[in-house]
Order: C-alpha cells, then sequence, then structure tokens
C-alpha cells in the first residue's frame, strides 16, 4: 500500500479543478494505493462535492490557521477546510516555512487546529541545501519533528512528508538512498515516541520532483511510503501515471 498525493499550490481554480476531476482516471492505479490531492482552499469545496471526483480521491486542504474561527483576514481554519470536504491537512510545507515564514510553532499550532477538526495532518519537513551541504540534515527534520510530535503522538492517524526543499520545483530528486537515510531517521524517531508498531502505521512520503519516471525508485527505497506531488500532479494523466507506476 502507497500514498500518492498531490498537491496543486496555488494552481487549478474551480474551473480547472472541475476539469481534472472530469479527465483524472485511477483506473490503471491499484486499489490498495491511497490517492489525496490538496486543491487550493477555493477549489476545496467543488474537488469534495464533484459527482466527477473519482471516491478513491480523497481531498486535503495545502494549509490551516490554529484558530478555528476570528478576525484573520484572507486565512481558512481547519473546521471550515473540513466543512468544504477535506479530510487531510498539508502542514508546515517548505513554502509556508520559506516564503511565508512559518515557524515550528505555528506548525504545531496548526497541526493541534486540524485534529481538533478531525483532519488527518500530513507534516513536512526537509532541510534547504545549506543545511544539507553543512551536514545538517538529521538535526533540521528531527527538530521539525519534535515540535509536533507531543501533538501528534495521541492522533489517530498522522502522515509525515520528507521534502528536501532544494529538490522541490528544481529537477532535483534525492537519491534513493539519500530519501531512505532521511525517512530512516523520522522512523526511529517515531519508534522512540510511538513504539515500533506504532510508527509503522505512520506513512512517511518522499516529495521533490517525483515524475512517472522516477516514482518507482523512489518508492522502492526503504522506508518511503508515498510521494507527495507538486508539479507532476497537475496534469491528470501524469498524476495517474505516477500512481501506476508504483506498482
Ligand atoms: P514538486 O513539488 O513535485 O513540484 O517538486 C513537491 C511539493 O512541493 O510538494
Amino acid at each position: 500500500m502507497a500514498v500518492i498525493a498531490g498537491n496543486w499550490k496555488m494552481h487549478h481554480g474551480p474551473a480547472d479543478a472541475a476539469a481534472f476531476l472530469t479527465e483524472f482516471d485511477a483506473t490503471s492505479v491499484s486499489a490498495a494505493h491511497e490517492l489525496i490531492v490538496f486543491p487550493p482552499s477555493i477549489s476545496l469545496y467543488a474537488v469534495a462535492s464533484s459527482p466527477h471526483r473519482d471516491p478513491r480521491l480523497q481531498v486535503g486542504v495545502q494549509n490551516v490557521h490554529w484558530e478555528d474561527a476570528g478576525a484573520f483576514t484572507g486565512e481558512t481554519s481547519a473546521p471550515m477546510a473540513a466543512g468544504a470536504g477535506a479530510t487531510f491537512s498539508l502542514i508546515g510545507h517548505s513554502e509556508r516555512r520559506h516564503v511565508f515564514g512559518e515557524s515550528d510553532e505555528d506548525t504545531r499550532r496548526k497541526v493541534e487546529a486540524s485534529l481538533r477538526a478531525g483532519l488527518v495532518p500530513v507534516l513536512c519537513v526537509g532541510e534547504t541545501l545549506e543545511e544539507r551541504q553543512s551536514g545538517a540534515v538529521e538535526r533540521v527534520i528531527l527538530r521539525q519533528l519534535d515540535a509536533v510530535l507531543g501533538a501528534l503522538r495521541d492522533a489517530d492517524r498522522f502522515l509525515v512528508a520528507y521534502e528536501p526543499v532544494w529538490a522541490i520545483g528544481t529537477g532535483e530528486t534525492a537519491t534513493p538512498a539519500d530519501a531512505s537515510s532521511a525517512h530512516g531517521t523520522l522512523r526511529a524517531r517515531l519508534e522512540e515516541v510511538l513504539g515500533v508498531a506504532g510508527a509503522a502505521t505512520v506513512p512517511i512520503l518522499y516529495g521533490g520532483s517525483v515524475k512517472p519516471g522516477n516514482a518507482l525508485e523512489l518508492m522502492s527505497s526503504v522506508d518511503v511510503d508515498g510521494v507527495l506531488v507538486g508539479g507532476a500532479s497537475l496534469e491528470p494523466t501524469s498524476f495517474a501515471e505516477i500512481g501506476a507506476a508504483v506498482g
């Protein structure tokens, strides 16, 4: 079983999202795999409520505010996302962290808000190129994970996505060995907190320039349980091809 998740970022408004659903054909993707898309908030309801959505395609929100409601112009709360049909929330994506300055403390509060609303959090972690070059991969990804583990340890379900920042949208991918090493570090920490059996239930996805041509190799790496796909998830055919590629 693998998780194939697509993060549409700031692409696909309601009309384009509807067109995606009409074209997306999951028949080539093994029924054992879980499929999730993260549309922009403005398209969430259109996607979740569309009669053209394959019921296997689950829906998540790309970001939430940590409060449930209030005077926060432009923000989307977790209960609102759940009301629009989301069942997952992406938390701490590198663009949130590095473009919008989101802190580890922000991600913790957003995880808590997601859990309150019944959303399954997908926590994104990953190092920048500078951090990798200075040998800080483990320190950075464990700091990002540790910041939220207190909130996550009692969750019914959560996922982690390892997305090296230097591999996102660049065409560069981590080698399978790099991915396995980072995933192993994350799994070991999860085992310390949740026990071996508990940690085994947490899917750890790889993200960063995943394409139909490299998905299988990455997925075959030890401790990689799925993929989080940006650019290549925008086209219904390439998203389905990634799902089909992983076997
Ligand atoms: P990419 O994005 O596949 O376009 O590199 C991945 C992500 O940011 O989740």
